[in-house]
């Protein structure tokens, strides 16, 4: 058969608009820009190397020193905002997360030094108790240890808002997924003074396996089901769409300014129906079992590391996301 004689009689014929990479990159719709990226660093005590943190390749726990040139770095790259999380030494912890209200512990001299040294950087911290607990938890137990006591948590949460706003954080980010804690830190942050202080809530946050590699990095594994509790009493199921909407709603009436859903990937349809249904800017965070099972991949051969990588951030972004809080911001604002 020649080609005329085969030649069916089409009006549309979207492949018209693939043909050549000028039309393709005319017709682009979704673009992920160096500013809608936030980067994710953690940072340790003392003055020694860099830990290389072995599930997430290329992640590294750094130094406030470390971190400040990691900073200068990520501004010098277009990177208009990081996340900070410390990893404490395990002396450190006790049952009550007291650590977490100690006026000088580490990610107060964090975030004091990165403000300092880097003004123009946004800086976004985890209101959250899971770094200075010694179960791992994001907040403080109930009297018979079997579950998260919200209203005592929410509490002491408030306290350790205040404590980050007052170091410099830009965004105090609630992880915890506690009820009501975004009002009552609002409330908190503003009798303080603090009423330029914008709360990133993450509000639609799931109870994930995929946050493995960060437990590692942070230390806060023994809560990820070892123990006998596992934070599925405060964080999503991973089955539910309409019980994750009404934390986000609920967020918003208790005066989130940004709204976040985590993890990403497996949650589009979650940043989806977000993105319509809120005027608020929308957050994802592709987490670190997302970063790390694309490098896992990639090491053995199965998946092309780059167009793997760059797929799952612009699926996120077509999704509906304002700002993507991911382990690849550097090396896609270096264009690597
Ligand atoms: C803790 C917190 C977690 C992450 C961010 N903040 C882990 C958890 O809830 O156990 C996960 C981030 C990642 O996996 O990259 N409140």
């Amino acid at each position: 058969m020649s080609e005329s004689e085969a030649r069916l009689n089409l009006t549309y014929r979207p492949r018209r608009l693939r043909r050549t990479d000028a039309i393709r990159r005319l017709v682009r719709e979704t673009v992920v820009r160096p500013s809608n990226l936030i980067h994710p660093l953690f940072v340790i005590d003392g003055n020694g190397e860099p830990e290389p943190i072995a599930s997430m390749p290329g992640q590294s726990r750094l130094t406030i020193k470390g971190l400040i040139d990691e900073c200068l770095a990520l501004r010098d790259l277009g990177i208009p905002g990081v996340a900070i999380f410390p990893k404490l030494d395990s002396s450190l912890k006790t049952a009550e997360g007291g650590g977490a209200l100690n006026p000088d512990t580490l990610v107060l001299r964090a975030v004091r030094s990165v403000k300092a040294a880097v003004p123009e950087l946004a800086i976004i911290t985890d209101v959250a108790l899971d770094p200075y607990t010694n179960h791992g938890h994001d907040g403080v137990l109930t009297a018979d240890g079997q579950d998260v006591a919200n209203d005592e948590t929410v509490a002491i949460l408030c306290e350790m808002a205040k404590l980050n706003a007052e170091a410099g954080a830009d965004f105090v980010a609630p992880s915890d997924m506690m009820d009501g804690r975004i009002g009552a830190i609002r409330v908190a942050l503003d009798e303080a003074g603090l009423t330029d202080t914008a709360i990133m809530a993450y509000s639609a946050k799931f109870n994930s396996a995929y946050y493995g590699p960060f437990r590692d990095a942070v230390g806060s594994a023994q809560a990820a089901g070892t123990n006998l509790l596992g934070k599925q009493t405060y964080q999503c199921d991973p089955a539910n769409r309409r019980a994750a909407i009404i934390e986000t709603e609920l967020d918003e009436a208790e005066g989130a300014d940004v709204l976040m859903v985590k993890p990403a990937g497996a949650y589009l349809d979650i940043i989806r129906e977000l993105r319509q249904r809120t005027s608020l800017p929308v957050a994802a965070y592709q987490v670190s079992g997302e970063y790390s099972q694309i490098h896992a991949a990639a090491q053995l051969g199965w998946l092309d590391y780059k167009r793997t990588r760059d797929e799952s951030l612009l699926g996120i972004k077509r999704a509906g996301a304002d700002m993507i809080l991911t382990y690849f911001a550097k090396e896609i604002a270096a264009g690597k």
